[in-house]
């Protein structure tokens, strides 16, 4: 970060989930004050539990949907500059069964959240883009320029978080991170929504099979969710020692395809599961392969993945034997709650 005395004022919207108490654990670790944003439609307060009552963390329980929300933040924390907005409809199944509440939330209200930042002359506003932005794009490694009005989005979360980085990446103060698929700790395995990671090795330690969708010769671009941290921070130029901000769109993975079967066979040795694996029939709308071209975050801020896979599954396997991950189901509501206390919540 610029200087370890200087508080850097951050807001995180999405504090509550599975990336951005992440993020803002981190942020907290480099003297940063942060104001998180959160209405637990799919984040979960459990999550906040290492940073909740931290001197330089407060958190408001609202709606990043509310008008004036960054003004009146802003305005009682002088030193915000800087925005990371994580809050989010975060399920594909979920979006294509609200279309229009997706666009709002995950289109418009970045739009307008951006703007207000723009306004207030917010030094820096970084986006959570998606893989999904390239819809079934198969020429791989995916390059951040193939994602294009003409892409074939196949859900309303990849059109809404295609639109939104555009519109980001083409701010001034503005950075889309279309990050991969983020695994680790705190990711929950109980929703039907989660990632196959936590899903797989929940099964693995529970010593039940394996359900693999379709033959696993399916590939996926896995990254821990500590170097996605790491990916946010160098966007923002809070690294050490400090980097420039960068503006535009980038791709955030290792840059690496593993099989679905490559990926069970690892977490059943690793949690020492011996049972055979399940065939079920492939999930309906999944893309065959999905791998990032990591190149150009690279060359504009140094970033690069430093977690294998072994030891990021290994750190998620040892957090889920340790933590119950039994938490509530992070199924979102139909609608966002909008919560207007006027006091923040410590
Ligand atoms: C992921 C994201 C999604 C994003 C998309 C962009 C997650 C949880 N989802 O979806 O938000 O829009 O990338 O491309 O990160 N699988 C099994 N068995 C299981 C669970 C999954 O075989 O029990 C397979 C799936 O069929 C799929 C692969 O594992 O082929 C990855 O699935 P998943 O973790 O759900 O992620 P994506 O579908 O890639």
């Amino acid at each position: 970060m610029r200087a370890q005395q200087e508080k850097v004022g951050c807001i995180v919207t999405g504090a509550a989930g599975f990336v951005g108490s992440h993020l803002t654990e981190r942020l907290l670790s480099l003297n940063c004050a942060v104001v998180g944003v959160d209405d637990f439609s799919s984040g979960n307060r459990k999550n906040m539990d290492t940073i909740f009552n931290h001197p330089a963390f407060t958190f408001y329980e609202r709606s990043v949907a509310e008008p004036g929300l960054l003004a009146e933040l802003r305005e009682r924390h002088p030193g915000l500059h800087c925005c990371f907005h994580l809050a989010a409809v975060v399920s594909v199944p979920y979006s294509v069964a609200h279309p229009e509440e997706t666009m709002n939330l995950n289109y418009r209200t970045t739009i307008s959240l951006l703007e207000e930042a723009e306004n207030l002359n917010f030094t820096k506003f970084v986006f959570a883009g998606s893989a999904a932005e390239y819809g079934d794009d198969q020429r791989l490694p995916l390059l951040e320029g193939y994602a294009t009005e003409k892409t074939r989005h196949l859900s309303p979360y990849g059109l809404s978080k295609f639109l939104a980085s555009r519109r980001v990446a083409a701010s001034p103060i503005g950075a889309a991170l279309r990050c991969f698929n983020i695994y680790g700790p705190r990711q929950n395995p109980q929703s039907p929504y989660s990632g196959v990671i936590s899903r797989f090795i929940d099964l693995g330690i529970e010593g039940r099979p394996l359900t693999i969708f379709g033959d696993g010769h399916q590939s996926r671009d896995f990254v821990h969710v500590s170097d996605v941290v790491e990916a946010y921070l160098h966007s923002a130029g809070l690294t050490v020692p400090p980097a420039s901000t960068v503006r535009g769109v980038y791709n955030i993975g290792i840059g690496k395809a593993t099989t679905v079967l490559e990926l069970a066979e690892l977490i059943r040795e690793l949690t020492t599961n011996n049972r055979q694996l399940s065939f079920l029939p492939v999930r309906t709308g999944d893309i065959r392969h999905s791998v990032a071209a990591t190149e150009a975050f690279f060359r504009a801020t140094g970033w690069a993945a430093n977690i294998s896979l072994q030891e990021g599954l290994s750190n998620t396997i040892h957090w889920m034997s340790t933590h119950s991950s039994r938490v509530t189901p992070t199924i979102p509501c139909s609608r966002p709650r909008l919560l207007h206390g006027t006091e923040p919540t410590r």
